[in-house]
């Protein structure tokens, strides 16, 4: 068996929470391999709706394993009030979810950090969800981090302590913010001693003998393609590898394991905090799509800025990630537009026409050149199979791959588990 794998294209929100728990069904495995609890991953079963962080989209399957990879990083305040939420509404997720023994810890200091280093970036903050990703991942290649597994060991407190006095030392060259550490702290270590009670494992061991049993294992992206560390609009990412090539780090499988590549994007675009985002709207259009699309953060709420979809940049990623299927999301909320766009060219600075993103999308785009579509009048939330499609509709789709030469396996028009239509 294979590794398949699930990533967002876009800049995250794409809804691979919802298609997750959906093919879950089929998968004996889930597990998330890079980011933490900056993801916001929405799941609607019924009328119940949960939001998970840095549990695996596949906890809502009884049969299913969740694994949280080595390559997350795991904020024991979090992913215990995750667990104590999902108990409270009826699911004892304890069982089915497994801790990857060299995930990273973030400490309450690493908020600390993520929060102040904003604060001194100003205008030119990267409008993080401030969780302390950057600041945990720096420990991690840094060398000074602490690991899931240190939570089993006696010397915790010892090395907490150091690596707190090192970064109220570095805490001391931003600018003071309100941070109420010693509450923090106080949560902190509670959510560890609950830890201890959970499963954990040496992920990679774990993942290549069930992978030797020939159980199918599905790899859950969470942020999205174009804020991978390196291949993003950076400075203006997140401080993992989101691409298909992360899930091989983060889960300590090979590449030859990797099978298929499902790539999730949304009918048009969206972005949360700052950096670039060439096709993005500031007009009427921008406004309904937020509003149709409810376009607001799943983990801080924030609103979402809105655009079309972005062909060059869609071709990028799907060639960094080596997408083998497309899922084409949130197709529904284009009902509530009498038009909309699909970015095809990037005229550059130099007067160029381009369908590569370039070194700087923020300097080197001047324009994008766009082809219009007719939209429908028709709502989509109970269309199931693609026939019944209004034809615009399906006119779209076919477009979609026909210019990024993928297979479209899968559109979402709703958030609702069921409202999907697998091709
Ligand atoms: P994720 O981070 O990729 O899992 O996506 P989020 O959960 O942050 O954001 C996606 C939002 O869109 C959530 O509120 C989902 O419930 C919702 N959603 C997912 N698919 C669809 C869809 O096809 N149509 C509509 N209208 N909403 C959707
Ligand atoms: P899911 O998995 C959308 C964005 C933040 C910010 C940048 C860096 O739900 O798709 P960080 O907290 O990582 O330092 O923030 O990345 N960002 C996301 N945007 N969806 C996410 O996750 C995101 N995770 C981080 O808004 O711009
Ligand atoms: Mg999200």
């Amino acid at each position: 068996m294979a590794v398949d794998v699930l990533v967002g294209l876009q800049w995250g929100d794409e809804g691979k929470g919802k298609i997750v728990d959906l093919l879950s069904e089929k998968y004996d495995v889930i597990c998330r391999f890079q980011g933490g609890p900056n993801a916001g991953h929405t799941i609607e079963i019924g009328d119940q709706k949960h939001v998970l962080h840095t549990i695996p989209s596949g906890i809502f399957r009884k049969h299913t394993i969740n694994l949280v990879g080595n390559g997350v990083v795991i904020d024991p305040i979090t992913f215990i009030r995750e667990i104590e939420g999902l108990m409270n509404s009826g699911l004892d997720c304890t069982k089915n979810l497994y801790i990857s023994l060299k995930a990273h810890l973030i400490l309450p200091t690493h908020r600390l950090l993520d929060a102040a280093s904003e604060a001194q970036k100003g205008a030119q903050k990267i409008g993080s969800t401030l969780r302390g990703i950057g600041p945990t991942y720096m420990d991690k290649t840094g060398r000074n981090g602490l690991r899931a597994g240190d939570v089993l060991k006696d010397n915790l407190a010892e090395r907490y302590e150091q690596l707190k006095q090192k970064h109220l030392k570095l805490a001391s060259i931003y600018p003071n913010i309100d941070f109420d550490l010693e509450s923090e702290e106080k949560k902190w270590f509670e959510a560890v001693e609950k830890m201890r009670g959970l499963n954990f494992v040496n992920g990679e061991y774990f993942l290549n003998e069930l992978l030797a049993e020939g159980k199918s294992i599905l790899a859950e992206g969470a942020q999205g393609s174009m804020l991978d560390i390196t291949y993003g609009t950076y400075p203006f990412v997140t401080s993992s590898n989101t691409i298909t090539a992360g899930v091989c780090t983060g889960l300590g499988i090979a590449p030859s394991s990797i099978g298929k590549v499902i790539g999730i994007t949304k009918a048009y675009c969206t972005r949360v905090g700052s950096g670039p985002f060439p096709t993005e709207l500031f007009d009427q259009y921008g406004e309904t799509l937020m509003q149709a699309g409810h376009e607001y953060g799943a983990t801080t709420g924030r609103k979402r800025r809105c655009g079309w979809i972005d062909l060059p940049q869609l071709k990028y990623v799907i060639m960094l990630n080596g997408v083998t299927d497309l899922v084409v999301t949130k197709l529904d909320v284009l009902s509530a537009i009498d038009q909309f766009k699909a970015g095809e060219r990037y005229q550059l600075i130099d007067g160029t026409m381009s369908e590569q993103v370039p070194y700087e999308m923020e300097t080197d785009i001047r324009n994008v050149e766009y082809q219009t579509f007719k939209s429908w009048k028709e709502e989509l939330g109970a269309v199931r199979s693609f026939d019944q499609l209004p034809p615009g509709a399906r006119q779209f789709i076919t477009y979609l791959e026909k210019s990024l030469n993928t297979r479209v396996s899968m559109v979402s028009v709703g958030p609702e588990r069921n409202e999907t239509i697998l091709r």
